[in-house]
């Protein structure tokens, strides 16, 4: 008899196939009832499959008394309860590296684009305005100074990505890293002060929870920029569109918010800000590397083979 999984939310075709050939899956986003189709089958899930956005909730989780194993697709896991998960026993996977390149590939995407005014430059060209003469002069990233905060698996390959660029690079984390070529910072608004540009890139913790603060961003200034490629919880975001719109904060790049995906409508009229709806790892090469790590994590449990990508 095939094992019961519960598959949360929809996953790329050879996901789906992967998971049907090898689990009995039940759907949990196609049920018109949720709760009916928990009660009818809860007993016998063995796992659950799903991603860093709706991890699994305390609901789910107490309603699953057989529960083994959790694989998530995606690297954070603040979506998960850890706590809970190890309390019962109850294994976590993630999807950590695969995604690393396409993340900072996309991190450094919006940096050009809010540093060379892309999105308004095609704009410009769309509606025939050249002619009228020429596009503003804008800045450069050539030369300027980047601080990252969470200089982990995701950081370094931005760190990487930025040296390239010309910039200087430095990083803020709990504890300095031996071996890096980079500024060690252990304020984060001393380094914020230091700055042109602040990339965000440490897990969605308490201990992170509006780390990048007012205090944060002011002293990252009317010339700073706020790169945001990590969760929407690290940055007070009420803040974030006060000081940029009265200028005290130079310009933001997000890819994630604080309620996605809701974007504060605020956003949508300013020129000095470049957004992007939660794209970092989306592309077809990273996610199907990730959809593999999931299908391979869960097998490696079902075969009492160690866990490829184990975070509890
Ligand atoms: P990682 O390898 O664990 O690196 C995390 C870094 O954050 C570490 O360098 C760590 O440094 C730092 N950090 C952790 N807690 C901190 C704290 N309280 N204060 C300051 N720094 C802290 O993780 P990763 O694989 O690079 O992924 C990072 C995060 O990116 C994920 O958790 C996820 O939320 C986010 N992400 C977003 C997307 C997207 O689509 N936008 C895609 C992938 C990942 P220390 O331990 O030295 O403090
Ligand atoms: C995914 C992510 O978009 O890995 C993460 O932590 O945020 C992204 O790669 C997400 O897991 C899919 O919902």
């Amino acid at each position: 008899m095939k094992p019961e999984i519960l598959q949360i939310v929809p996953m790329m075709a050879h996901v789906e196939i992967a998971l049907n050939d090898a689990y009995r899956v039940h759907r949990l986003w196609e049920a018109a009832d949720s709760a009916d189709l928990l009660g009818r089958n809860a007993a016998h899930m063995r796992a659950v499959a799903t991603d860093g956005h709706h991890g699994c909730t305390p609901e789910i989780m107490s309603a699953l008394p057989a529960l083994e194993i959790i694989a998530s697709y995606g690297v954070g896991y603040d979506a998960i309860d850890v706590a809970v998960c190890r309390a019962r026993g109850v294994r976590v996977t993630n999807t950590p590296d695969v995604l690393n390149d396409a993340v900072a590939e996309l991190t450094l995407g919006l940096m050009l684009a809010l540093c060379r005014r892309i999105p308004q430059t095609d704009r410009y060209v769309r509606d025939g305005r050249w002619p009228g003469g020429n596009f503003p002069l804008t800045g450069e990233l050539t030369g300027a100074h980047a601080g990252i905060l969470g200089l982990g698996r995701i950081g370094k390959e931005i760190a990487r990505r930025l040296q390239a660029f010309k910039m200087r690079v430095s990083y803020y984390g709990r504890a300095e890293q031996p071996f890096q070529p980079h500024t060690y910072y252990g304020d984060l608004a001393a380094m914020a002060r230091d700055v042109e540009w602040l990339v965000v890139i440490a897990p969605g913790t308490p201990e992170t929870m509006g780390i990048v603060s007012r205090t944060v961003m002011q002293a990252l200034g009317p010339t700073g920029n706020l790169v945001n490629v990590a969760r929407g919880s690290l940055v007070d975001e009420g803040a974030m569109i006060e000081l940029l719109q009265s200028g005290a904060l130079g310009g933001a790049a997000l890819d994630v918010f604080a309620h996605e995906p809701q974007v504060p409508e605020a956003f949508w009229a300013m020129e000095n800000v470049v957004l992007s709806p939660h794209q970092a790892s989306a592309t077809h090469k990273t996610r199907a590397a990730m959809g593999d790590l999931v299908v391979r994590n869960l097998a490696a449990h079902f075969a009492g083979e160690p866990l490829l990508s184990p975070v509890a």
